[in-house]
C-alpha cells in the first residue's frame, strides 16, 4: 500500500526521554507546522527484543546495550510523515543526532538532553525509511493524504 509513496514518507519517533518529559504535543505541532503530514501514530512501547531488532545495525557499537536499554524505559510515539523530500526535510528539522551540534530551534536543540536521549528519530534513507514504516505499521493503520481528502 505504502509502495508508491517511496520517497515521500520517513519514520519519526518521538523518544521515551521526550514522552516522559511531556513535550509529544509540542514536538507534533512543530512538526506540522513545518508541513509535514502524519499519515500514521501511535503511541506504543518497544520490549527489548523489538528494540534490538529495530537497532540492529548499530549491534556492533559500545552504546547498543545502552540505546536498548533506553528505548524499552518507557512509551514511543511512532509515526509516518509524508511530504516531498520527507526524509532529507525532516533530519534537518531535528536537527544533529548530537544536541550540542544541533542547529538553534531544531527539536534536538530544544528538547534532547545527550546523544543518547535525543528526543527523536528520524530515518536516514528513503530505504530505511520504508522498513522502519513496516516495522510499527501495517497498512491498515496507515491513511495517505490522497485518501483522506
Ligand atoms: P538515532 O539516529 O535516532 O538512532 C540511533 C541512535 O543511537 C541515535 O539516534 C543516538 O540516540 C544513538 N547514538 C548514536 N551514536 C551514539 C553514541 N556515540 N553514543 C550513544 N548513543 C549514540
Amino acid at each position: 500500500m505504502i509502495y508508491h509513496m517511496f520517497g515521500k514518507i520517513t519514520l519519526s519517533i518521538i523518544k521515551p526521554d521526550a514522552v516522559k518529559k511531556g513535550h509529544s504535543i509540542s514536538i507534533l505541532s512543530k512538526i506540522v507546522h513545518a508541513g509535514f503530514h502524519i499519515v500514521a501514530l501511535k503511541m506504543t512501547e518497544l520490549s527489548k527484543k523489538s528494540a534490538i531488532k529495530f537497532y540492529k545495525e548499530h549491534k556492533e557499537k559500545s552504546f547498543f546495550e545502552s540505546l536498548v536499554e533506553f528505548m524499552s524505559s518507557g512509551p514511543i510515539i511512532s509515526i509516518i510523515l509524508e511530504k516531498e523530500n520527507a526524509v532529507r526535510d525532516f533530519r534537518i528539522l531535528i536537527g544533529n543526532t548530537n544536541p550540542i551540534d544541533a542547529e538553534k530551534g531544531t527539536i534536538r536543540n530544544l528538547y534532547a538532553t545527550s546523544l543518547e536521549k535525543n528526543a527523536i528519530h528520524g530515518s536516514d534513507s528513503n530505504q530505511n525509511a520504508f522498513k522502519e514504516c513496516q516495522f510499527f505499521f501495517s497498512s491498515r493503520e496507515i491513511f495517505l493524504i490522497e485518501d483522506i481528502l
